[in-house]
């Protein structure tokens, strides 16, 4: 047995502004990410005997660390059929006719389904590790197929492989490259069950189709100017998010952290994407633990973590 090991990161919205729903069941976006220092790790155990010739190269798939009960370990999972979608790809594209068998193994960092990329990083994570293998002998993909591959896998697939700080449109898929200075610390709180983000989609619709919120924040040129300034005060004033309301409606317990982080001395307190995680922003990776620590003595949460931004993408580790 050979194995091959990637680790992908969560990602926070700065910025997520949700448009109006399109004809294809999605969203239009204008979302700020940034990669945080929490991170999934996907390791590919490669058989030495066994070869697939057709159908799927995973014989099983593995998980532990945080929230594993909740993760699926069959052919749904996010990081098997990222998997599976790559070596499809070398076989229509480079005639693959063969590849080891391969045994997933995910632990997480990154909570379930609580609005923070975690199923979309362990589907990054398994693309440059299937990616790694392949191409020892097969040719290498560019970037812009891996990225058009983690596409059709989900919509926050294409930020958890690049990374770093992304403006994303369309459905959150197409980036650009954004700058960001400095590193900022984040306390995070996570429930111990998370909120299903079709759902959340929905109820924003349904909140605007009542009048009960406005349309969607589009401008993110102030967060864009904060962001070169390093300076956590300022970007306190400028992180939006479109979903915290929808997602509050659906889980009040949100409102009651948001509120103690925020009594607590935060310098901000959001939402993480479409919830329930919240996301304080601290001066200070201590500060930050202390938070973690108040909150997690009051009981309202199970669990929570620190994190600082900007990360990396998805790579290979030794
Ligand atoms: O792309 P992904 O599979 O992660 O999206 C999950 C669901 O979230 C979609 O089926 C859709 O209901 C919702 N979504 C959306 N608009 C987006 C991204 C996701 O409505 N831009």
């Amino acid at each position: 047995m050979r194995r091959i090991s990637a680790r992908a990161h969560a990602k926070i919205n700065l910025h997520l502004g949700v448009g109006d729903l399109r004809e294809d069941g999605y969203h239009d976006l204008v979302t700020v990410f940034q990669s945080l220092s929490l991170a999934d790790t996907v390791t590919l155990d490669i058989s030495a005997e066994e070869t697939v010739a057709s159908g799927s190269i995973v014989g099983a798939l593995t998980v532990n660390g945080l929230d594993a009960a909740s993760v699926p370990r069959d052919a749904g999972n996010l990081a098997w059929r990222a998997v599976d979608k790559l070596v499809d790809h070398y076989r229509v594209q480079f005639g693959l006719e063969e590849a080891p068998r391969v045994y997933i193994n995910i632990h997480k960092g990154i909570p379930t389904a609580g609005g923070m990329a975690g199923g979309s990083a362990d589907a990054a994570a398994a693309l440059v590790a299937t990616h790694a293998l392949l191409s020892e002998t097969y040719p290498a993909l560019p970037m812009g197929t891996l990225l058009e591959l983690a596409a059709e896998l989900g919509s926050d697939v294409p930020f958890t492989l690049r990374g770093g700080t992304m403006l994303g449109t369309g459905r959150g898929e197409q980036l650009t490259p954004m700058l960001s200075r400095g590193t900022y610390h984040w306390a995070l709180i996570f429930f111990r069950e998370g909120l299903s983000t079709p759902a959340v989609f929905q109820e924003l619709d349904r909140l605007r189709a009542e009048g009960i919120t406005s349309g969607p924040s589009l401008h993110t040129e102030d967060l864009a100017r904060t962001l070169m300034t390093g300076d956590p005060e300022k970007l306190a004033g400028t992180l939006t998010n479109d979903l915290q309301l929808p997602a509050i409606m659906l889980r009040r317990d949100v409102a009651r952290t948001l509120d103690v982080g925020r009594q607590a001395g935060a310098l901000a307190a959001m939402v993480s994407g479409s919830g329930p995680t919240v996301a304080f922003l601290c001066d200070s990776q201590l500060q930050a633990r202390d938070l973690v620590d108040d909150l997690l003595a009051d009981g309202s949460a199970y669990s929570g973590a620190t994190a600082h931004g900007p990360g990396k993408g998805a790579h290979v580790i030794d």
